[in-house]
């Protein structure tokens, strides 16, 4: 797989040449390539910004300097004839990225990012982008950065990792927060007893079912509380006698494959 990043702050992406992404790069496993957006500019003060039409606070990102990185980067693309490479657009008003749109995306053969900075990127490069590339504005929450690169850190990681190879265990990939729609169950290590807090019997019995079914309760529980929103969005078509039980706890009824609230069910 092939990542390349395009930024006016291109040291921003240093961090990717370190830990698991940094040794998926040494051992081949993902090529990745960042670019100063600066040097496809052709004046002399190297221009990557100009004042916005119709007004307004700040500064928008002229379309010539990124026409010409975008080309040059779509030419060395490794895609077939006849498909496209995946432009990811980090903006605030792009869709929102969760572990779905990762695995999505890992299974592309080449993302390449446009780190927004200022107030945007012209819109009509977007639009123009369209012919060479599957143009795709991403965010990563409800909050605004001051540019692209930390969304793109986190992108690239939460990507890369799913690429087979970059993490030692893949059942640590199974087990994990959203991989199944729900929040990761809580883990505990040694001592048993620590400052009067013991780890839950059940993790202690060597009794696997038991500890599944104790940790999907947790799993249930923790995304109840802090993320109900995760839990209306749950197919639970398939669910146990034991969890359907938790939920009604909950406060949720199975209704037709979905946890329904008792007051609205
Ligand atoms: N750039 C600025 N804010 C952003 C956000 N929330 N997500 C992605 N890119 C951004």
């Amino acid at each position: 797989m092939r990542f390349d990043v395009v930024s006016i702050f291109p040291e921003y992406l240093a961090p990717l040449d370190l830990s698991l992404i940094g040794k998926a790069r040494t051992e081949g496993l993902l090529e990745l390539a960042v670019h100063d957006l600066r040097s496809y500019t052709a004046d002399r003060h190297r221009t990557v910004d100009d004042t916005p039409y119709g007004g307004g606070a700040g500064m928008v990102m002229k379309p010539e300097p990124w026409a010409q990185a975008l080309t040059d980067i779509a030419v060395a693309s490794p895609v077939a004839e006849g498909a496209k490479p995946t432009l990811i657009v980090p903006s605030p008003a792009g869709e929102v990225f969760n572990q779905q749109l990762a695995y999505q995306l890992a299974e592309e053969q080449h993302l390449v990012f446009a780190c927004g900075r200022y107030e945007g990127i012209d819109e009509r490069v977007l639009e123009w982008a369209a012919d060479q590339y599957t143009v795709r504005p991403v965010s990563l929450g409800d909050y605004v950065l001051n540019g692209g690169e930390v969304a793109v850190l986190a992108m690239v990681e939460a990507i890369g990792r799913l690429i087979p190879g970059v993490v030692g265990n893949p059942e640590s990939l199974i087990e994990e927060s959203h991989s199944d729609g729900l929040l990761e169950y809580p883990v505990y290590t040694k001592p048993s007893s620590w400052r009067e807090r013991d780890v839950p019997d059940v993790l202690l019995s060597g009794n696997h079912g038991k500890i599944a079914k104790f940790r999907k309760e947790l799993q249930l529980r923790r995304t109840a509380e802090r993320r109900p929103d995760l839990i209306d969005a749950l197919d639970v078509s398939n669910v146990s006698k034991a969890e359907k039980n938790v939920l009604w706890e909950l406060g949720y009824a199975v209704v037709d494959g979905k946890a329904v609230r008792r007051g609205d069910a």
